[in-house]
C-alpha cells in the first residue's frame, strides 16, 4: 500500500482575522511582532511537515508534494525538499466569490440582496393568491405584505438590524441549511468543489507512489470524504483541522487512516 498525505497549510494570517479565501502568505514573524507575540504557527508547521515527510517518505523517491495555486500552500511546501512538486488549480480553495476576504460575521451583515429578492418574491406571491380571497382575506394579507414589505425595506437599508428578526429567507442562513449545495454569489459551492477535484482525483488513484497534498479546508473535505468513504451530505461538515495530517493508505483490505497532530 502507498500513502496519500492530506494536510491544510500552515496558519495564515486569514486564519487568524478569521477571513475566509483570499490569497495570503503565512502567518510570518514581521506580522507576529506587529500583533501580538505568541509564535509563528504558519512557518513553523511548515517546517514540521517538511521533517515529518522527509522521514516519513525517506525511502519513497518517486513520491511527489500537491499543491493549490495559492501562495499559503505553496509557502507550507517550501521547506521540503527533494521531492517534485505540482500545482493544481483545483486543489484551490472553495471560491466565495463576492465574499471572499470577508469574516462570517461581515457576510451576514453585508449581503441583504442575497434576500432581497426573496423577500420580494414572497410579496408578490401574497398579492397574487390574495385576489383569489374573500375582500377581509385580501386586507388581512395585504396587510401581512406590507408588514413584510416594511421588514424588508428595514432590513435591506440598516444591515445592522437585520439580525433581530428571524430571517428565514436569508441566503447566509441558507448555507447553514444546505452548505452542500449553497453557492456563493459569483463563487462556488461544494458540490462545484467536488466535481472540479475529479481529474485529482483520478490521478491520485493512477499514482504509484506515495503523494502529499497540501491543500485547504474545503477541498481537503471533499477529497478525505471520497478516499474515507463518507456520505456527500457530510462533507461540509467534516472536521478537518490546521497542523494535522491525515494519512490514507489504501490496500488490498480497504482504507486504513492514521492522523498526526503536529502542533496546536
Ligand atoms: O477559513 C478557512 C477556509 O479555508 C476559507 O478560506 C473557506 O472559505 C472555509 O475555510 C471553508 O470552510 P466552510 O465551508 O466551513 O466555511
Amino acid at each position: 500500500p502507498r500513502p496519500i498525505l492530506l494536510t491544510r497549510h500552515g496558519e495564515s494570517r486569514d486564519n487568524v482575522r478569521g477571513r475566509i479565501g483570499g490569497d495570503n502568505v503565512l502567518r510570518h514573524l514581521v506580522e507576529v511582532i506587529v500583533t501580538c507575540y505568541d509564535s509563528d504557527k504558519g512557518e513553523i508547521y511548515a517546517k514540521k511537515l517538511a521533517n515529518f515527510v522527509e522521514k516519513r517518505l525517506k525511502s519513497e523517491r518517486a513520491a511527489s508534494i500537491w499543491t493549490s495555486t495559492l501562495q499559503r500552500t505553496i509557502l507550507t511546501a517550501s521547506p521540503i525538499v527533494g521531492f517534485p512538486k505540482i500545482q493544481w488549480r483545483a486543489l484551490d480553495e472553495i471560491n466565495a466569490g463576492v465574499c471572499d476576504g470577508m469574516t462570517y460575521e461581515e457576510i451576514r451583515k453585508n449581503m441583504p440582496e442575497e434576500y432581497e429578492l426573496v423577500l420580494f418574491l414572497f410579496f408578490w406571491l401574497i398579492r397574487l393568491n390574495s385576489s383569489s380571497f374573500f375582500i377581509m382575506a385580501e386586507v388581512r394579507l395585504h396587510s401581512v405584505s406590507l408588514v413584510v414589505y416594511e421588514l424588508w425595506s428595514i432590513t435591506i437599508t440598516c444591515p445592522e438590524v437585520s439580525h433581530l428578526f428571524p430571517c428565514f429567507f436569508c441566503k447566509y442562513r441558507a448555507r447553514k441549511k444546505d452548505k452542500l449545495r449553497y453557492r456563493y454569489p459569483r463563487g462556488e459551492s461544494y458540490l462545484d468543489v467536488i466535481q472540479r477535484l475529479e481529474p485529482v482525483i483520478i490521478e491520485l488513484e493512477r499514482q504509484r507512489a506515495p503523494v502529499v497534498v497540501i491543500s485547504h479546508q474545503a477541498v481537503l473535505r471533499a477529497l478525505y470524504a471520497y478516499f474515507a468513504d463518507r456520505p456527500l451530505k457530510e462533507i461540509p461538515h467534516i472536521e478537518m483541522p490546521l497542523h494535522t495530517i491525515i494519512e490514507i493508505q489504501m490496500g488490498v483490505t480497504g482504507v486504513q487512516e492514521k492522523r498526526y497532530k503536529l502542533m496546536d
